[in-house]
């Protein structure tokens, strides 16, 4: 039997992205999220909420441009890092979270050298909700590194080892083993009928 547990923002597993804004100057800044998602096929796009006092709140208004930018499971320190130091205070965190930046070519903001997989997306909504913002991004552009590219030109997820973030844990996990094929086992419960 389950149990009411509260209000309690369960969803699980969660990404631990970065993502990547221009403050002013151009300085190349970076925040970690979690609650971020593909949002529509057609055009392709992706939310992120942001809560209005993060720098990369402000920097996503001004520039109407952000990526996301997708660390493997080695990247977790710096990571974490930038989901603890905000740029308002700590204007140089990338530089202290060692990575480093270089200018997307369809939006005004950076991609995360280090991040083997970037989204280059172009603000074209955002709903205030309450304490965070969800932005949605068209997607302009995806980087991925070679090495993760299957003959086939798909992203090998298990040579990503995309970090995972568990918020009831308050830790990050790697994926874990595969279930079985999508869009295809379901399918044993049609038989006989
Ligand atoms: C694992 C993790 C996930 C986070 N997810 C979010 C998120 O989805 N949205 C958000 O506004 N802040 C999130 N944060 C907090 C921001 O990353 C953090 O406040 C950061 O310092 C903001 O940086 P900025 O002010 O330079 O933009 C997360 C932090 C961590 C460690």
């Amino acid at each position: 039997m389950k149990k009411s547990v509260g209000l309690q923002t369960l969803l699980f597993p969660m990404p631990a992205l970065l993502v990547g804004t221009y403050s002013e100057g151009d300085v190349g800044s970076a925040m970690t999220a979690g609650w971020a998602s593909v949002c529509c096929a057609e055009p392709p796009c992706l939310g992120v909420a942001v809560r209005q006092v993060r720098k990369t709140h402000e920097n996503i208004v001004r520039t109407g441009s952000f990526t996301l930018n997708i660390p493997s499971c080695d990247l977790a320190e710096a990571v974490d890092y930038l989901g603890l130091a905000s740029f308002h205070s700590v204007p140089d965190k990338l530089a202290r979270a060692g990575l480093h930046v270089e200018r997307a070519a369809r939006v005004n903001a950076p991609l995360i050298i280090e991040c083997p997989v970037s989204l280059e997306c172009k603000l074209v909504a955002h709903l205030d909700l309450g304490c965070h913002t969800w932005f949605v991004g068209e997607l302009m552009d995806t980087h991925v590194e070679e090495t993760l590219l299957s003959e086939t030109g798909k992203i090998d997820v298990g040579r990503l080892d995309p970090l995972c973030y568990a918020m009831s844990a308050k830790d990050y996990r790697h994926l874990g083993k595969v279930v079985g094929p999508a869009y295809s086992m379901g399918k044993a419960k049609d038989k006989g009928k």
